[in-house]
């Protein structure tokens, strides 16, 4: 089905969090995919479903390991273990050591994640920029969400992120405070502008410590309640509806090395 890719440029955002809360609420079968070449972060924050810890040998490690000679979708399912919650993973690297040898990977990965039968890819992507190969995999997504905190340094180099992307669809995503979650993102809209036809200001996630932690600690009735959820679901909703409507005309930004 199709691929979404979450990412940043600088700073965190909150892109580990956001992949999680949306994997969390997301209305169609998805499989939740760490792919940050910095490494996963999901096996310290959550258990597995029997209340174990996730295997780091299991996941984009043993993948890599496999997918060598080829890679098809249907190999991707014997290297996902369930997170607490029941949601399909693909653990992520323990460190960033391991994504140099794995940079061939991300171009038949995000292959792979596009044509997976009968679920979505959410990809956590990690910090754009320090792995040039990772355009190869976001060039697969049927969305790259782009997410900032409405701040002037993560906006500007994000509007300079948006410059250097050269594939697809482009959302960008403002993880703002409650308080000011209308004027946020309406200020990173007008900062971000709406010159490209593929970049869409696609709204917030809310800015909320306490449904961030409950993600990294333990599932339960009251997070499904958070704000952050709540916003997340909304999101979900709009991705989803995003994604099937037909795909922009090509793209024409062209930096980056290759137009
Ligand atoms: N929506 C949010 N509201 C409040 N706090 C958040 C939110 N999202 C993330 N955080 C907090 O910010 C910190 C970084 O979050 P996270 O690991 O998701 O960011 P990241 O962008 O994936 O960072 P990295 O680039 O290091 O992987 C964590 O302490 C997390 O709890
Ligand atoms: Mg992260």
């Amino acid at each position: 089905m199709a691929l979404i890719a979450i990412a940043a440029d600088k700073g965190a955002p909150g892109v580990t969090t956001a992949a999680t809360a949306l994997g969390a609420v997301w209305p169609r079968t998805v499989l939740l995919a760490e792919c940050d070449p910095s490494g996963g972060d999901l096996a310290y924050r959550l258990p597995n479903l029997n209340g174990g810890v996730l295997n780091p040998a299991k996941g984009l490690l043993s993948l890599g390991a496999v997918a060598r000679k080829g890679l098809n979708p249907g190999q991707i399912a014997e290297h996902t273990q369930k997170l607490v919650g029941g949601l399909d993973v693909l653990a992520g690297l323990s460190h960033g050591e391991q994504a140099a040898g794995l940079t061939w990977l991300w171009g038949p990965l995000g292959r792979a994640f596009a044509a997976m039968p009968g679920a979505d890819v959410i990809a956590d992507c990690g910090r754009l920029g320090t792995c040039p190969q990772m355009n190869d995999l976001l060039a697969e997504a049927a969305m790259v969400v782009l997410l900032v905190r409405p701040s002037l340094d993560q906006v500007a180099h994000l509007r300079e992120r948006l410059s250097l992307i050269k594939h697809g669809r482009i959302g960008v995503v403002v993880v703002a405070d409650p308080r000011h979650y209308r004027a946020s993102i309406d200020e990173v809209r007008r900062i971000v502008g709406t010159s490209a036809e593929e970049v869409a200001v696609l709204g917030g996630l809310a800015y909320d410590p306490k449904g961030a932690e409950l993600l990294s600690g333990g599932w339960g009735g009251r997070l499904d309640r958070s704000l952050l959820i709540r916003t997340a679901r909304e999101l979900a909703g709009r991705l989803v509806t995003r994604i099937a409507e037909p795909a922009p005309r090509p793209v024409r930004r062209g930096v980056g090395g290759r137009t």
